[in-house]
Order: C-alpha cells, then structure tokens, then sequence
C-alpha cells in the first residue's frame, strides 16, 4: 500500500499498516512450511504479542480515540466503524488467547491473527480512509493530525524490526 495519496494526517497509521502486514506476511508465507513446528510456532505467538503490546495495542487505540471520534459526524461511515470497532476487540482477545496458548492451538490461532489483522488493515486502507479523506473538515483533519503525531509519532521506521522478521 502507497502512503503517496493518503491524507497526511492518516499517513503515520498508513505506515504503521504496513509494517502490520509485514506480521501478516510472515505468518502466512511461514505457516506453509512451519505449521507443525512447536519451536516456530512459539516464537512467532511471542513475536506477534510482543507486536501487539509495542505497537498495534496504541494504533488501535489512536485510531478509536482520535480517527473514528473525529468520523462520528460523517454519514455513511458509522457502520464501517463499528465493525472496525469489533475487529479491534477481536484481534486484543486473540493475542490474549496466544497468551493462555496451549500447543496445539497456536497455528490456527496465529493463522486466524493473520488473516483478521490482513482483512481489517485492508478495510480501513480501502474503505475507512477514503471516506475520511472525501469528508474530513480542514480543522479536524489539523486536530487528527497534531494528535496522531503525538500519540504514536511519525512511524518512518517500524519500531522493533526484529518482530517483523
Ligand atoms: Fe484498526
Ligand atoms: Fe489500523
């Protein structure tokens, strides 16, 4: 995904989206070849839960308390936010669940991770951004912006590469 067109006050959760599917990527090209590897299947849960605490637990919640509040006048997006709203609790209970693993769950629950993170990045790339940008007042894209930076900041580089390994 392209952050070139994106609104600029979406782009440092645009760049965050796309070190999220960089996780995806691993997981799902990974489980190809490792899905009855216990040693591989335990680092990558511990990667992904270390993934969620350092970096995906505070986009979400930038994302719910600056984005979606600044959204709620917009017609039309309600509903899209709401399922986003979902998915996020969704993808909080899975990491919980990869906490309490036992070995026999972690591929398909790192694989059900995988696919959620991948479809909702995805929904808000591809639905929820473009109706911000058509909609979003000048004032509260500035407001979006000035708080998105000092939530999660500029993002230019992911910040524990490691756990997109
Ligand atoms: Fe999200
Ligand atoms: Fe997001």
């Amino acid at each position: 995904m392209k952050t070139g067109r994106r609104h600029e006050s979406l782009i440092p959760l645009s760049r965050e989206h796309q070190y999220g599917l960089l996780v995806c990527l691993r997981l799902h090209r990974g489980m190809e070849n490792h899905r009855a590897d216990l040693d591989w299947l335990s680092e990558r849960a511990e990667k992904v839960i270390r993934f969620f605490e350092s970096d995906l637990r505070m986009h979400l919640e930038a994302e719910e308390e600056i984005v979606f509040r600044a959204m709620r006048g917009i017609e039309g997006a309600g509903a899209t936010i709401a399922e986003l709203v979902d998915e996020h609790r969704n993808l909080a209970r899975l990491v919980d669940r990869l906490r309490q693993h036992e070995d026999l769950r972690l591929a398909p629950l790192l694989r059900e991770f995988a696919d959620l993170l991948k479809s909702h990045i995805r929904k808000e790339e591809r639905v929820l951004f473009p109706c911000y940008e058509r909609n979003i007042s000048p004032r509260e894209a500035g407001h979006v912006k000035r708080r998105v930076l000092e939530v999660i900041g500029s993002a230019m580089k992911p910040k524990h590469p490691v756990l997109l390994e």
